[in-house]
């Protein structure tokens, strides 16, 4: 532990360390939190949620919540193999299902959880089976920005055959370079062999980065590797690109079945924590085999079942949404309005959805960019300096207003005036 202390130590005295919150009262934008180094409480207006759609305190998501604790209690107690679903869960995966125009669906607990399960499930199989002999290696190709959840599945994926699952041919991981599909295309054409299974897997809409994967693009490329899978992580994209918010497909104006037609399997996941309310993953194929791999895998069965209040919030939300596209439409004419004012004031802020980071000068530390926006104007955004370049990470939602907007817009350019001066004059 000695070398646990001292790297902490340094990384204090270096400022690396994030600053904590802790919340006391939310109400729509406004947020009731807590410094805990400095005990200060103020209530500030956040656009550092991922409450894109503003459902988490709807009337309607949080009744139902309530109504599923009065049913069921607070908790499943077990996993689903070993103590069955409850129907809130097969109401969830249906809704899930017609929402992202995949006729099967399995749940999980969160995004880790679900992509280990994809990979245990489609790399290894489960258990041996008489008679069944799994020979095929698998190739994997991976964005070199994925999320973490990925990244850590796909090691995984890599390393597990030949230890947990013995009689598990190998699988190869390679990185592509981001949303780059000539990349993918040539690292496909080095690495792909002949009798491989091959999975393609990127997040659709990139959570430090905004952007939106090029789906038309990838389909391009894997047309000519029949059966390939391609994985797409709709974290961000679920309730908030797409005309009604069903995600990359739509945002193309494609369906899955457009993939499927041209020998590709599409598998989508699709997670609550951000549109839906609540938390909690699903992933969702047209293949009704996966979903009985995906339930034995030791992500499903070595933990809990998504609990009755997050699955009916889950499962309230996704409702809301396909009743209400005019909220998904709202986010992003928010979205874009909010960008275009930044970029008009000489902020570097890239991507295209409500996921809105602001690239600052190297030497500036975002921590003091956000400490500042906080002490002086009342504003909460997420500084990002991890790995990422520094940066200033807003999120929209649909709930925010014009006059929000334009206060976080005068806010990050008074904060800037005291910081540097901007790269491009506005
Ligand atoms: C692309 C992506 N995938 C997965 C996750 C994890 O999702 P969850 O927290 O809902 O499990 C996130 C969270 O930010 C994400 O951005």
């Amino acid at each position: 532990m000695q070398v646990v202390k001292e790297y902490v130590q340094r990384w204090y005295e270096s400022g690396l360390d994030p600053d904590e919150y802790v919340c006391h009262y939310k109400q729509g934008n406004l947020v009731d939190i807590e410094s805990t180094a400095t005990g200060k409480r103020q209530t500030v207006l956040t656009f550092c949620t991922n409450d894109v759609l503003g459902l988490v305190q709807d009337e309607a998501v949080k009744q139902a919540a309530i109504d599923a604790i009065l049913q069921y209690g607070t908790s499943n107690s077990s996993c689903s193999v070993l103590s069955g679903r409850i129907d809130l869960h097969r109401q969830l995966e249906k809704e899930i299902s017609e929402f992202k125009h995949l006729p099967h669906t399995q749940l999980f607990i969160n995004a880790w959880m679900a992509m280990q399960a994809l990979m245990d499930a489609f790399c290894h199989l489960a258990i041996p089976v008489p008679g069944f002999q799994h020979t095929r290696e698998t190739l994997i190709m991976s964005d070199v920005l994925n999320h973490g959840c990925i990244v850590a599945a796909v090691a995984n994926a890599g390393t597990r055959s030949g230890k947990m699952f013995s009689h598990s041919p190998r699988v190869r991981v390679r990185a592509y370079r981001h949303c780059d599909t000539e990349d993918l295309a040539r690292k496909l054409r080095r690495y792909a062999r002949p009798d491989d299974r091959i999975m393609v897997i990127s997040d659709a809409v990139f959570s430090m980065d905004g952007d939106i994967a090029p789906l038309p693009d990838m389909l391009d490329v894997m047309e000519n590797y029949d059966g390939s899978v391609l994985v797409m992580d709709e974290a961000h994209a679920s309730g908030a690109i797409g005309a009604t918010g069903r995600g990359i497909y739509e945002h193309f104006n494609i369906l899955p079945q457009n993939a499927i037609e041209r020998g590709i399997i599409p598998l989508i996941m699709t997670t609550f924590s951000k549109f839906a309310a609540s938390a909690g993953a699903a992933i969702s194929s047209h293949v009704a085999e996966l979903i009985p791999l995906l339930n034995v895998s030791p992500t499903s069965i070595g933990t809990i079942s998504l609990s009755p209040p997050l699955t009916a919030a889950a499962l309230e939300s996704i409702r809301q949404v396909r009743q209400s596209p005019e909220l998904v439409q709202q986010l992003q004419s928010n979205s874009r309005y909010l960008r275009s004012r930044l970029i008009e004031q000489g902020f570097n802020a890239i991507g295209e959805t409500n996921v809105i980071p602001v690239i600052l000068p190297p030497d500036i530390n975002p921590k003091i960019f956000g400490r500042l926006m906080l002490d002086n104007h009342g504003i909460w955004v997420s500084p990002i300096w991890f790995i990422a370049k520094p940066r200033v990470r807003i999120t929209v939602n649909a709930i925010h207003t014009k006059e929000e907007i334009d206060s976080l817009v005068t806010a990050m350019v008074a904060t800037r005036d005291i910081l540097y001066k901007p790269m491009i004059s506005a």
